[in-house]
């Protein structure tokens, strides 16, 4: 039998369903979102309903059930954001990227989403790759942002 891909994630907690948050995030930043036999896994493991960690996977936007490029970028398009034209960002970055909202480039490089506010309002319109924060972003500065990016 081959080895788990989330021993090592399941041995960092008790083999309980309260573990099963931690557990998903654990493997949310390990694969960059939950493949679905890991889910299985997980719910065999922690003695939770596989209907019950699906929920879980699907309601914290965290946590993704199609995979995500190495630099995924979200714009967020929250009210401040909005009216200081993040649209107008999102719909550059769609072209540029030639994805759309919520896809995932074939080699795995580059994802694409729109959020809801990610707390730097001060800074809008913002887009996040990863973790970095990116302030005052406008159409123009997007192929300048996405330079940064490239291999
Ligand atoms: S609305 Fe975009 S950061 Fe708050």
């Amino acid at each position: 039998m081959s080895e788990s891909p989330i021993m090592d994630i399941l041995a960092k907690y008790p083999p309980e369903p309260e573990a099963v948050i931690s557990v998903l995030q654990d493997i949310q930043e390990k694969f960059r979102y939950l493949p679905r036999d890991v889910l299985t896994e997980v719910s065999r493991e922690l003695n939770v309903p596989l209907s019950r960690v699906l929920s879980l996977a699907t309601f914290y936007k965290a946590f993704s059930l199609k995979p995500k490029g190495r630099n995924a970028f979200h714009v967020c398009l929250g009210t401040a954001c909005h009216v200081r034209g993040a649209q107008l960002v999102l719909e550059k970055l769609e072209r540029e990227l030639g994805l759309a909202s919520g896809e995932t480039s074939a080699d795995l490089n580059y994802s694409l989403d729109a959020v809801r506010c990610v707390g730097c309002c001060g800074l809008a319109p913002v887009v996040m790759v990863g973790e970095e924060v990116h302030g005052k972003i406008t159409q123009t500065k997007v192929p300048g942002l996405l330079k940064k990016y490239q291999k």
